[in-house]
């Protein structure tokens, strides 16, 4: 942990010179911040209004105190630039107050510039302020990443996962102003750190500008049918596929350093020959032409965007990790929406004559986001990851549930399915993900289902 510098420290580094400390001091002491060497944020306040008064200043007595004005911006220029070493112990107040002093600044000496060239030469504050700009502009980033879809089930999930680690947050919506978003809007943090942008992924412009300035983007926008697609060209692969690919050439455009796109173990095991003695690892594939044949859009769309995403990748240095979750339960955060794999749960608990008896792989959101954030941080040289954390049959799966919550009605009937695959994320293990037990994302799930009003018939 970097130490907060103190006053005396600023004044030693002769940062300051005598009036524009007053100055500083002044303002940061008539702001009620009387403890301006613990709290550099403070300072970068005083700093801004210091800043505008001498601008002021300057303005009052004329363009002949030019070059006492050109020392005294560099030197508040200065503190900028200390307080963006600390920038990572600062508020996000602290961090866009830092970020407007420097607009202002940049702003303020461009028309300097523009009115007396001749004042502004190679060595002068122009080479600084650019410096420094670029050095906030890289920390602010540093903090600043985009989830598209951010209202979906697993995307709400990631937001809310960033903002509680401090992050500022792009998320990418459709409708802006619709209901759907608002429990978006009330997680902790939202207020200040969370900026909705209106963007489809079929529009390259919106996306871009969801992601400009960010260092991190986390693509998990894509269409989860729960019921069949009249048109899955237009409904699911155009989204999925051009989508993924308009993300990452924004991606590409605005210097982004990481994205994690997130899959599908349904780019991983649609596959008629897999073979059921193996553990299925990462190097396994779906059959895009079985998906078309079976007519399994969701799982061509996934297994097409992912197989694009990396292939981008490796064209263009791009850095992208993929990773790709099994079924994704646990509590849901939205509220006017019911999002497909909470659907499968919902269903199972309320009953029906005839069930499959599936295999489920499962994983909870909790879990995965975690793992989303994990992949963005590390990852091995080899940048696909399967996360799943459960495999059980749907038979298994529905005597547990029942051992929990006896009084919902349950499928009375089960068909054999052979589809019991083994899939390995020890890859995902190995940078340290950890995951709950498959009771306590049951029992959250129930539970949230039950407090959205989902579930209907005990
Ligand atoms: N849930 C699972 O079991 C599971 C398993 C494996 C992988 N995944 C993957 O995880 C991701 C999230 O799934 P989820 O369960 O959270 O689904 P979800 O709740 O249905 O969320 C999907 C999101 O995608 C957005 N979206 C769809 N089409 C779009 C378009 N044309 N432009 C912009 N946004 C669009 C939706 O935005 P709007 O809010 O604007 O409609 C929605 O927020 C998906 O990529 C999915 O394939 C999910």
């Amino acid at each position: 942990m970097k130490e907060t510098p103190t006053w005396t420290d600023w004044k030693e580094n002769q940062l300051l010179d005598e009036k524009s400390a007053g100055l500083c001091m002044f303002i940061g002491v008539s702001q009620g911040v009387n403890q301006i060497d613990q709290v550099a944020e403070s300072l970068v306040f005083s700093i801004l209004i210091s800043f505008v008064m001498v601008c002021l200043l300057r303005l009052h007595r004329g363009m002949n105190r030019q070059r006492q004005m050109q020392g005294l911006i560099l030197k508040c220029l200065k503190l900028i630039e200390l307080c963006t070493e600390r920038f990572d112990e600062m508020s996000m107040k602290g961090r866009v107050a830092l970020n407007v002093v420097v607009l202002e600044a940049m702003r303020f000496w461009k028309k300097q510039s523009e009115m007396r060239p001749d004042r502004c030469g190679p060595n002068g504050l122009q080479k600084d302020e650019r410096r420094i700009s670029e050095k906030v502009k890289i920390s602010m980033a540093a903090k600043a990443v985009c989830v598209t879809g951010a209202g979906g089930f697993v995307a709400s999930w990631l937001v809310k996962l960033l903002l509680s680690k401090g992050y500022t947050v792009h998320g990418t919506v459709r409708q802006p102003g619709s209901g759907k978003y608002e429990h978006l809007l009330k997680l902790d943090g939202a207020s200040e750190n969370l900026t909705l942008f209106r963007a489809d992924l079929l529009n390259y412009d919106s996306i871009l500008s969801a992601i400009a300035g960010c260092a991190a983007v986390f693509h998990v926008a894509s269409p989860v049918p729960s019921t069949v697609v009249p048109n899955p060209q237009v409904e699911l692969i155009e989204p999925a596929v051009q989508g993924t690919t308009n993300v990452l050439q924004a991606c590409l455009e605005a210097k982004v350093q990481r994205v994690v796109f997130v899959s599908s173990v349904s780019a991983i095991c649609i596959c008629p020959n897999i073979p059921k003695d193996k553990v299925i690892d990462e190097s396994y594939w779906s059959d895009k032409d079985y998906c078309k044949k079976t007519q399994n859009w969701y799982c061509y769309s996934k297994t097409e965007a992912e197989e694009r995403a990396l292939d981008f990748a490796k064209r263009t240095g791009l850095d992208v990790v993929s990773i790709c979750p099994s079924l994704v339960l646990g509590p849901i955060l939205q509220s006017t929406t019911v999002n497909a794999s909470s659907l499968v749960l919902s269903k199972l608990l309320k009953g029906g004559d005839s069930f499959e008896n599936k295999t489920r792989w499962i994983v909870d959101v909790r879990d995965l986001v975690d793992a989303i954030l994990l992949v963005n941080e590390k990852h091995e040289e080899e940048r696909r990851y399967i996360c799943n954390a459960h495999t059980i049959k749907a038979r298994d799966l529905t005597e547990k549930l029942k051992s929990i919550y006896p009084s919902y009605k349950y499928p009375s009937n089960f068909t054999e399915v052979d589809d019991y695959l083994r899939l390995s994320s020890e890859k995902l293990e190995r940078l340290g993900w950890k995951y709950r037990s498959l009771e306590e994302t049951l029992i959250d799930s129930v539970e949230s289902y039950r407090e959205a009003g989902l579930l209907q018939s005990e």
